[in-house]
């Protein structure tokens, strides 16, 4: 069966979030499954200066005119389609913002492309491949199954995965004359959201199925709380909605054999960690203490809780915990982050910026890793803990709740449990977890027995990349 997979960042070529990690992964997933899946990605020069004898394989116009050719290319065992248009992708920058972090103010002519190429894709555009479905992600490809359904492609299945509902690709009325698209397409069955243009809502409209990447998500954004505007919606197919939790790719993140960390290890030999842990300390200028070492590897947004990360800072240093953060983003958490570091020499330790390899460190190193987000449609750190024997003390929300196996009584004598979870989400909640990861800590053998609950965990794709691979056959077997 051939799947095109349609997506704005993909492992290793280019990321920004989770969506590359599963872009990325998935399709190495699915090839076991008898599923080929390409992927078309945006020619960003970061992109294309790590190709490895692109060749074009076919050329188009664009609907407001610009000439695209697309790429074919095999990298890290995936297998490349690049849209390769100049006048969207060719910028300083990253893939969503300019140098200054702003939003480019023509997103929404680049993301259009890039769906519009794909639904192109779809009707035979390439010489010798044609897909026999279309998986779209996120608002960035949620134009895809739009362009379908108008087009004379509504035959095609096509299936939108949403990874995280607050991003939603949403404009004035007055682009909607540039995408190409009858008049019929701005309506409430297509694009049209209190009047303005919505990629999301276009995309959850009009394709075939909507899956997201935790079944506790799919359920929460059927509320108010967590549809971000769009829960109506969401519940009027809440019948075909569908969480299939992420996994992670098990050869990138292997502590037996990462090449980013101080001493390599599995859960037979933990204490080898300890190497990592000093390194870890030394990269953040930490003092070693009795206490546990946490840390956070993340988007510095309020989805993300950070605002209580730095809010208990304080209190952790106080019970002799010691924290170190990698993250980038909202300039006012970074700064609330670093006078917590200013204020703690020695204990709290903090690296604004996005780094890949420190990230598989901080892993390997820490002993905990704090995930207290708002909401988290799956979230892919928690499951790297997990696997490195950093234990995750997260939100219960989302895929968090799906993913760890909170240390309550019951699952502490059933041996279960891999980490701590707390609602609601609040700075009094999120002390009560880390009361008691401070207390677990404090007895080595119930650590280490959280350590090696969660080591053995299967968050590899195989499960979920075999859930997708038979979604995609019941897509066929109704064509
Ligand atoms: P989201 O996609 O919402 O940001 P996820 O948990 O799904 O959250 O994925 C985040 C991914 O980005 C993980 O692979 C994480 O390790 C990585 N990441 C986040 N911030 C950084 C950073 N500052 N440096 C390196 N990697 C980061
Ligand atoms: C989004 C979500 C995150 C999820 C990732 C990959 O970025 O915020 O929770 O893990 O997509 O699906």
């Amino acid at each position: 069966m051939n799947v095109l997979s349609v997506a704005s960042e993909v492992f290793p070529l280019i990321k920004t979030g989770g969506l590359a990690d599963v872009a990325g992964a998935l399709p190495i997933a699915l090839d076991g499954q008898g599923v080929r899946m390409r992927t078309l990605l945006p020619g960003y020069p970061a992109v294309m200066q790590q190709l490895t004898r692109p060749h074009k394989i076919a050329s188009l116009t664009s609907t407001f005119g610009d000439e695209m050719r697309i790429l074919a290319a095999q990298q890290a065992g995936l297998d490349i389609l690049i849209l390769d248009a100049p006048a969207y992708f060719d910028r300083s920058g990253g893939p969503y913002l300019d140098v200054t972090g702003l939003d480019y103010p023509d997103n929404w002519k680049r993301f259009a492309a890039l769906s519009y190429a794909a639904c192109e894709i779809a009707r035979g555009l390439l010489p010798d491949w044609r897909p026999d479905i279309v998986h779209a992600h996120d608002w960035q490809a949620a134009m895809t199954p739009v362009y379908m359904r108008y087009t004379g492609l509504e035959r095609v299945p096509n299936i939108i995965t949403v990874h995280n509902l607050a991003f939603q690709g949403q404009f004035g009325p007055e682009i909607f004359p540039g995408l190409g698209l009858p008049q019929e397409a701005f309506g409430v069955e297509g694009l049209e959201f209190y009047g303005h243009v919505s990629f999301l809502k276009g995309g959850l409209r009009t394709a075939w199925e909507v899956t997201t990447v935790s079944p506790t998500y799919a359920q929460e954004i059927t509320t108010p709380d967590f549809g971000m505007g769009l829960d109506g919606l969401v519940n009027a197919r809440a019948h075909q909605l569908m969480g299939i939790v992420n996994g992670i790719d098990t050869t990138v993140w292997d502590p037996a054999t990462d090449p980013h960390i101080a001493a390599r290890y599995g859960a037979a030999s933990l204490r080898q960690r300890g190497e990592n842990r000093k390194a870890l300390m030394e990269r953040f200028d930490l003092d070693d203490g009795a206490g546990p070492l946490f840390c956070v590897v993340s988007r510095l947004t309020w989805q993300k809780g950070i605002d209580l990360i730095a809010e208990a800072a304080d209190w952790i240093v106080a019970e002799g915990g010691r924290l170190a953060v990698l993250g980038a983003g909202d300039a006012a958490l970074e700064g609330a982050l670093l006078s917590a570091a200013a204020r703690h020499p020695g204990r709290i330790g903090v690296v604004i910026g996005y780094n890949e390899p420190l990230s598989h460190l901080m892993q390997a190193g820490a002993d905990a890793i704090l995930i207290p987000s708002r909401f988290e449609p799956c979230g892919l750190t928690q499951l790297y803990g997990l696997r490195y024997g950093c234990v995750p003390i997260v939100a219960r929300t989302g895929g968090l709740a799906d993913t760890v196996i909170d240390a309550n009584e019951a699952a502490l004598t059933a041996r279960v449990a891999t980490g701590f979870q707390f609602a609601p989400v609040t700075a009094d909640g999120f002390r009560q977890a880390l009361r008691r990861a401070f207390t677990a800590f404090a007895e080595p053998k119930v650590w280490a027995r959280l350590q090696n609950q969660g080591m053995k965990c299967d968050v590899s794709w195989e499960r979920s990349a075999e859930r997708y691979s038979k979604f995609y056959s019941s897509l066929l077997a109704r064509v």
